[in-house]
């Protein structure tokens, strides 16, 4: 068999971490390299909009290993480094220092970026802020320290999160969404009706079906005023922070000739259309057989297994990724668990009083559970996972009883 003797890993997010990680416990006793335009060593990036950015963990408790395993296992971290371009026929990268890195394999982890509020008058103001890295998330926490309005534009989760962390610091909130509803692109109208609830409830001003037109500061270019609807109504602000999604990050894929397809387009081993190129994580899209089409899906459970599967199959093993989809939210004391998809359904039942303390929404079609929303129901949702997986046909009467544990329908 050939010798493997350098693998390079570009991105240092969860996918990429997980991937250098994964690669030595296959045994493989080459070079690492983790390269990573990020001044830290990889760590978790769900806490940046819950416990970490409320100040209720540290930089320590966020990383994904502790600082001294790469160093113990002989990975070679480059971080504030950034690759520039690929040869995939010479097998190198070279960065933007110039340095040239020969690889027998390389794993494109590159993440995904904001999208930005570019072009809109005001979005360049100092207190328009973003959040992806561990650096934004602690920008955030010292203008949240500042500030006493808080504008978040999008009400996805990023913004939703935010928004749950800022009134519990005492903060006024207004959430900025342009569609009509909360959630849009993850959740049903249902779910996202009972978090509108939420969040009013605990005093935060929705504004669902708006666009902001622009960000307006103390006269020309001065501290953050205030942002204008495109209807004209004007909230004040000290502080703005969009979450309005995010893109894949794929040029350096793109400018390889690598295929691209709604991100980096892998097969099911995380392969690349290039020899020895594999990807992983939010940057890829993949064939899903619980879809039935290629995905790009944004999420860490994602990350984490294709940055397996890619360490795997990189080593030479056959191995495919066939997770099916699952997400968490914490937002206001409240944990939401999604697992599947609530898309095609043909039956929806409830455990529990739906918009309860505790309830867990299914979804089948023909008879097979294809989804769940767990409210408050993290016992169960495990099983819950287990039975989507197992493709289950389970007694919807059952499904809907508290009395009847998920474990038992397996
Ligand atoms: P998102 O795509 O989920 O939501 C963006 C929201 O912004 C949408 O509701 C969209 O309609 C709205 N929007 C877009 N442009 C707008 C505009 N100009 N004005 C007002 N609203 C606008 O993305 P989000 O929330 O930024 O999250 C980024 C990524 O981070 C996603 O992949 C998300 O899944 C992930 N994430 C996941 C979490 C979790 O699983 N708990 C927590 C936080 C983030």
């Amino acid at each position: 068999m050939e010798r493997i003797s350098r693998i390079v890993v570009a991105g240092g997010g969860q996918a990429g971490g997980q991937a250098v990680d994964s690669l030595r416990r296959e045994g493989f006793d080459g070079e690492i390299l983790l390269v990573t335009a990020e001044n830290q060593p990889p760590y978790q990036r769900p806490p940046l909009s819950k416990d970490y950015l409320a100040g209720r963990c540290d930089r320590d408790r966020v990383l994904l290993r502790p600082e001294a395993f790469y160093a113990e296992h002989s990975i070679e971290l480059l971080t504030g480094a950034r690759i520039a371009s690929i040869d995939p026929g010479a097998h190198r990268v070279e960065l933007e220092t110039g340095r040239t890195l020969d690889y027998d394999r390389l794993l494109l982890a590159t993440g995904s970026r904001v999208r930005r509020l570019d072009g809109m008058p005001g979005s360049d103001l100092e207190g328009v802020l973003y959040l992806r890295t561990l650096e934004d998330s602690d920008r955030i926490r010292a203008a949240m320290e500042r500030a006493e309005r808080v504008v978040v534009v999008g009400g996805g989760y990023i913004g939703l999160e935010i928004a749950s962390v800022a009134v519990e610091a005492g903060r006024s909130v207004t959430v900025v969404e342009a569609l009509p509803r909360l959630l849009s692109r993850v959740a049903t109208g249902e779910l996202a009706a009972f978090y509108a609830d939420l969040h009013r409830a605990r005093g935060v001003d929705l504004r669902l079906g708006s666009s902001v037109a622009r960000v307006r500061g103390e006269g020309d270019g001065g501290a953050l005023r205030s942002v204008e609807l495109s209807d004209g109504t004007e909230i004040l602000a000290d502080l703005v922070v969009a979450g309005i999604g995010i893109e894949p990050v794929t040029d350096l894929a793109r400018d390889a000739g690598i295929d691209c397809d709604n991100g980096i387009a892998v097969d099911s081993g995380c392969r690349t259309s290039a020899p020895d190129v594999f990807a992983a994580g939010d940057c890829t899209s993949h064939p899903n057989a619980f879809f039935g089409r290629r995905v790009r899906l944004e999420s860490v459970p994602n990350a984490m297994e294709q940055g397996r599967v890619a360490a795997a199959t990189m080593l030479g093993e056959d191995r495919s990724y066939e997770s099916e989809p699952w997400f968490w939210s914490d937002q206001h004391g409240v944990r939401l668990q999604m697992a599947g998809l609530s898309e095609g359904a043909d039956q929806t039942v409830t455990r529990g009083e739906f918009g309860g303390d505790s309830f867990i929404t299914f979804h089948l079609r023909d008879g097979v559970l294809i989804g769940a929303d767990a409210v408050n129901g993290v016992r169960e949702f495990i099983f819950c996972r287990r039975l989507i997986a197992a493709r289950g046909r389970p007694d919807p009467a059952a499904l809907a009883d508290p009395s009847v544990p998920v474990k038992t329908l397996l």
